[in-house]
């Protein structure tokens, strides 16, 4: 484990009450930061106190939007133990949207060593309530002050933390989704698999248009035809119909979410048909209508597995299992939150205990 220098903050902050938290409001005393330079590659790898940037108005990223970013969680294990989920795929997930952007690849060794001594060494900050965690926001952004159109040659990348409860207010009741017939997320060959500030900002109209209906979230269909489900833009869609769990393929407009992953691999492991295929809505409808569809719910690292319990799609309301949650959707939200806390049994080795080197007391 590589020891990075560190400027220690000067005052502390206290860490609001854990049944306190939302989404993404606090951040912690200390954030991760590195440079990039053309000619001189990464350098200078540390820890600082949390502060604000300083950037030039001519900066690129805020004209041009070259920006990456993943999101990946520590948890308080019901034995102490502090773990992360899976840093190894989110790191290798932000080089991928590094790559698609055009931004120089980071070491994923040291991308994953940044979250462990960051987390490390702000261990205080990781929360112990239930379905609470320290969620963690590694980014990447262009530097250069420039105005042309092109790569820039300059780059930051940092990590910040925050202590965070569930994503959706519902918590761990159902959501509202409403397809869209009319917006389109991404469309093969664009930016729909790489997780980029750009396919967030285009998200934001849809989902304002979606919350004044009453909807939680938009799910998003094809670009082409606007029939095949694609995904929710802050988790991955699945259903189980007829005793099958079918979810999109990735394609490449979709994100490849590293829940999602999980989820796959533990239906797998516990014998359950898996489908990844294109699924048209009017199969989804008529598997509502006819009482195929058992459960629908979605997956992320902000939402783990929510269960949806309304899909709207033409001005109809499809209401899934009178809007509760079904057995499967409750038993992978179990095995996935049992594993992150390390209350069950961890057969992938998807948790990694925050190494005690960097644990400072
Ligand atoms: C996540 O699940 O970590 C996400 O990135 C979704 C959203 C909060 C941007």
């Amino acid at each position: 484990m590589t020891a990075f220098p560190i400027t220690h903050a000067t005052t502390l902050k206290a860490p609001p009450p854990d049944a306190s938290l939302k989404f993404g409001t606090v951040f912690t005393d200390h954030m991760f930061m590195m440079e990039y330079a053309a000619g001189r590659g990464w350098s200078n790898p540390r820890i600082e106190p949390y502060h604000a940037l300083s950037l030039d108005p001519a900066t690129c990223v805020l004209h041009y939007a070259q920006a990456v970013f993943d999101g990946l969680k520590a948890f308080r294990g019901t034995d102490g133990v502090i773990r992360i989920f899976r840093p190894d795929r989110h790191a290798a997930r932000l080089n991928q949207s590094c790559e698609r952007l055009c931004i120089p690849a980071l070491d994923p060794a040291l991308v994953e060593q940044s979250f462990h001594a960051l987390v490390g060494l702000e261990q205080r900050w990781v929360p112990k309530l239930p379905g609470t965690a320290l969620y963690i926001r590694p980014t990447v952004i262009a530097t250069e002050p420039f105005l042309g159109v092109r790569p820039a040659e300059s780059y930051l990348y940092y990590v910040i933390l925050s202590p965070v409860g569930a994503y959706y207010p519902e918590g761990m009741n159902p959501v509202k989704i409403l397809a869209s017939e009319r917006h389109v997320r991404a469309l093969p060959g664009g930016l729909g698999a790489a997780k980029t500030a750009a396919n967030y900002a285009a998200s934001l109209f849809p989902a304002e248009e979606a919350h004044r209906l009453g909807y939680t979230q938009v799910l998003y269909l094809d670009g082409a035809e606007h029939r095949f489900l694609e995904e929710v833009g802050t988790m991955n869609i699945m259903m189980k119909i007829d005793g099958t769990v079918v979810t999109p393929p990735l394609a490449g407009s979709i994100l490849a979410g590293v829940t999602r992953d999980s989820v796959l691999t533990l239906l797998k492991d516990w014998g359950i048909r898996v489908e990844e295929r294109p699924i048209a809505i009017d199969e989804v409808i008529a598997a509502i209508a006819s009482g195929r569809l058992e459960e629908m719910w979605g997956t992320g690292t902000a939402a783990v597995i929510s269960p949806v319990g309304e899909l709207g799609y033409k001005e109809t309301r499809h209401v899934i299992r009178n809007g509760g949650i079904g057995a499967l959707t409750q038993r992978l939200y179990d095995a996935i939150v049992g594993i992150q806390y390390g209350s069950a049994a961890d057969p992938h080795g998807w948790a990694r205990a925050v190494a005690p080197a960097t644990v400072l007391a």
